[in-house]
């Protein structure tokens, strides 16, 4: 059953590739499927190539290792200025490892200042 449904969902994606009218009558259709197949009943529609992530939090798909608002786990939002990296709410800023954006490292001659990896 939970095999059909991401089988469905599949081909409802792949159709909605399609343009024009018909691809509109698809995606209401997809839509309005979604609001019955959410992941907290089927966590397998979050494995679906595409998805936002793995991990079902209010019935979305996120990746807990990047969403801002689910950093880590459901409901854990970072504070303004930070960015969800690995699950953890960081500044990216100033982070060593996150500098700029996730995975940045600045090496050991730098600091990150402002975002950016500076030799000073
Ligand atoms: C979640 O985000 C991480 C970091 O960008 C990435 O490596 C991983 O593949 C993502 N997971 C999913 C299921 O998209």
């Amino acid at each position: 059953m939970k095999q059909f449904v991401v089988a469905m969902l599949i081909m409802a994606l792949a159709i909605s590739v399609v343009s024009g009218k018909e691809a509109k009558k698809v995606k209401n259709r997809f839509l309005s499927e979604r609001v019955v197949v959410t992941c907290d009943k089927y966590p397998n529609v979050c494995d679906i190539k595409g998805s936002a992530g793995s991990d079902c939090c209010m019935k979305k798909c996120v990746n807990l290792s990047t969403d801002g608002s689910n950093c880590g786990k459901c409901g854990k939002k970072c504070s303004y200025g930070k960015i969800c990296c690995q699950g953890k709410c960081v500044n990216p800023k100033s982070n060593q490892k996150h500098c700029g954006k996730c995975d940045n490292k600045c090496n050991a001659q730098s600091s990150c200042i402002y975002g950016m990896c500076s030799y000073a």
